[in-house]
């Protein structure tokens, strides 16, 4: 597949979720098989708050997410962001933020977003989508989210 130079090359999926197989992994499975399709090269990781993320600064586009539990983003994701090297490897990077949870999506964008985006203020947040449970199988919202967080890639 021949490779669009407004595309980033390799892309990262960062994600933390308590239920293996659950509505989360299932989302950026989607997401990462979306972004293959557009000839990038695509990784997933799950986060620890404890791990090392300078591996991070290899990828050109960070997705970001994981779902709220009781209230707050899952925890590890948190932990990292707070804890560990990871805001710093993402430091000028361009990322995008995924929120999965069962509440309105105002209350989402009041209260849960800022939670990742406090954290990353060396970075440009080029987009974010809160996912209802509706939507997380949803191969059409799933394709715009990816269509619209690489048109702002391109853009700047
Ligand atoms: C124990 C538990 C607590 C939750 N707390 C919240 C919450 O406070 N706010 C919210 O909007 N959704 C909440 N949810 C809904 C989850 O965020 C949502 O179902 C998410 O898709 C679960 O992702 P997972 O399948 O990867 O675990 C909660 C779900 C569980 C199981």
């Amino acid at each position: 597949m021949t490779h669009s130079p407004a595309l980033p090359k390799k892309a990262i999926i960062l994600f933390d979720s308590r239920t293996p197989g659950g509505s989360t992994e299932q989302l950026i499975d989607s997401v990462g098989k979306k972004l293959a399709e557009k000839g990038i090269e695509v990784e997933k990781a799950k986060c620890k708050s404890s791990g090392n993320y300078s591996f991070v600064e290899e990828f050109d586009l960070v997705v970001m997410g994981a779902p709220i539990y009781y209230l707050l983003v899952s925890s590890e994701l948190l932990g990292a962001l707070l804890q560990s090297n990871l805001k710093q490897a993402m430091s000028g990077k361009k990322v995008a933020l995924f929120l999965t949870c069962g509440s309105p999506e105002l209350m989402a964008n009041l209260l849960y977003l800022p939670q990742l985006k406090l954290n990353l203020a060396g970075s440009t947040v080029i987009a974010e989508k809160i996912f209802a449970p509706d939507q997380l199988a949803d191969q059409a919202v799933i394709g715009s989210y990816v269509d619209d967080l690489l048109a702002a890639f391109a853009n700047g």
